[in-house]
């Protein structure tokens, strides 16, 4: 699908989306295309009244195909996110209308954007929304495939708004590599698959080194070489470095959870739904995909992304329930429990970061806990944090770009649930209660003194059963563009 700028042209033909405002305002185009009426009948035997993100499609108009009206609300209400989602909308329509073409016009409103940037966000959300993992469908008929070719979106400023779009683009890469890394099945996408991939971000500018499990256990990575234990891949330890920020700048760390495939180990998890498993990999797809848009549009900050790569299986060889290992921070860790294996492996990336980085903030996503997704379902992802600046920073970046989060607590009652009797701390509690808070807990201790941190559990985020506005089903990308959004916002003033 191409996405192409054009100014308003004398008239209009073929499938068009305009825009409409809240109490069924016709904007100026949708006035110009308006028969007799037409339109005001269509909104008054419908529900549609130009309220943000409602649409109405009107056929048998004269001059052009498919109309689709585009409720855009009050002006104010016009924001970036507001204009993805109307792109987003508006792939979704001519698609399921099976349509080739359509035009949408920015007709200007006096909100907070300029018609330009609302045109490059229009285009942004067409993009994202137009993403298809389909490699491995070999039988499609056409008629099975979006037919949707060319979006052309009208707008008077197109200079303008074509440069404020090549701004954007670098998030659709971004977000389409990492959405292809977490789609992919994990006979196909194991640790060092994962990191041959990564090595792609080398032609952006990144450095990539990895980490085999030679180098890991020379670095005392005990915890996480004991989860990879049980499988034949090896494990690895992806390093992404982009430092394009002022010298001597001590940099940002994003560190990202990678099972490849999360069997549970010995402490197996159930048959159903465990092919689910293959995306346990979404914080390490999230981290690599935020590098590859800092690299992507040249960001100005100094950035470490680390990932955790392994694959959790059960085997002769794997760690068993009760076993002790010893983190690289020295501590050591009783497992009760092998499927709490996230927090094992997330605990040495934590300490191999600070140790070698000395970052000034330490940004951590994982599809941790199922609680997380008891507590807060598939809308925000949990948010725990040392420090509440970096939190409300988090947020804010997350509400601008549609990542959602939630601030959970912390606190030493939850940090005693992981005590153990002959280790340092269990990886798990005892009871299923506060799963996520626990979680937090076990992670935090793996913090040094001074780092901001923050630890963002996405596992209700980072596949979407049903997709929305700008994601289709599927792998989502949660968290590309909220730790660009993050490092765009605080660090490159
Ligand atoms: N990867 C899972 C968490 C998960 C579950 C993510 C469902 C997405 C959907 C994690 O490794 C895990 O197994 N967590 C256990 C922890 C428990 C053993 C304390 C869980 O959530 O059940
Ligand atoms: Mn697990
Ligand atoms: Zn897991």
């Amino acid at each position: 699908m191409k996405v192409e700028f054009s100014a308003f042209p004398k008239a209009f033909s073929g499938n068009v989306a305009v825009f409409v405002a809240a109490e069924k305002q016709l904007l100026a185009t949708a006035k110009t295309l308006d028969q007799g009426g037409a339109l005001g009948r269509a909104a008054a035997a419908s529900r549609f009244t130009g309220a943000k993100g409602q649409s109405l499609v009107v056929l048998g108009q004269e001059k052009v195909g498919r109309l689709l009206l585009l409720g855009v609300g009050k002006a104010r209400e016009l924001d970036a996110r507001a204009a993805e989602s109307l792109g987003g909308l508006v792939v979704a329509d001519a698609n399921a209308a099976g349509q080739k073409a359509v035009t949408v016009v920015v007709d200007p409103v006096k909100g907070r954007l300029s018609p330009a940037e609302i045109a490059a966000h229009i285009a942004l959300g067409a993009r994202l929304r137009g993403y298809r993992f389909d490699k491995y469908k070999t039988k499609e008929k056409p008629e099975q495939k979006p037919t949707l070719e060319l979006i052309t979106i009208v707008v008077s400023t197109t200079a303008e708004a074509r440069r404020a779009y090549a701004r954007l683009e670098p998030a659709v890469d971004a977000v389409f590599f990492s959405r292809n890394l977490v789609s992919e099945p994990a006979n196909v996408l194991y640790p060092a698959e994962f990191a041959r991939r990564a090595k792609d971000l080398t032609k952006l500018g990144v450095k990539v080194d990895i980490l085999g499990e030679a180098e890991m256990k020379k670095l005392g990575m005990g915890a996480l070489l004991g989860v990879g234990q049980g499988s034949p891949r090896d494990s690895q330890l992806l390093v992404m470095r982009w430092m394009n920020g002022p010298k001597n700048q001590s940099p940002v760390a994003l560190i990202g959870k990678g099972v490849c495939f999360d069997t549970g180990g010995i402490s197996l998890k159930p048959a159903g739904g465990m092919e689910d498993m293959k995306w346990d990999m979404g914080g390490a797809g999230a981290v690599t995909g935020a590098m590859m848009l800092l690299a992507g549009r040249k960001a100005r900050a100094n950035v470490v992304g680390i990932c955790a790569l392994v694959e959790n299986m059960p085997d002769g060889n794997a760690q068993r329930p009760g076993d002790v290992v010893k983190t690289m921070s020295g501590q050591t860790v009783e497992v009760i429990n092998t499927d709490a294996e996230g927090r094992l492996i997330l605990c040495d990336a934590m300490w191999y970061a600070q140790e070698k980085f000395k970052p000034q903030a330490m940004v951590e996503l994982s599809t941790l806990t199922g609680a997380i997704i008891v507590s807060l379902g598939h809308e925000r992802a949990g948010l725990f944090s040392n420090n509440t600046p970096l939190s409300n920073k988090l947020r804010a970046a997350g509400s601008e770009v549609g990542e959602k989060l939630w601030r959970m607590p912390l606190g030493s009652k939850y940090d005693k649930l992981i005590d153990s009797d002959i280790a340092d701390m269990k990886n798990v509690s005892n009871g299923r209660d506060g799963g996520s808070i626990t979680a937090a807990q076990f992670l935090q201790r793996f913090v040094q003194d001074g780092v901001a941190w923050a630890h963002l559990d996405i596992a209700g985020m980072a596949w979407s059963g049903k997709g929305n506005d700008t994601t289709p089903k599927g792998a989502t990308a949660y968290g590309v563009r909220l730790l660009d959004k993050w490092i765009a916002d605080n660090y490159e003033r």
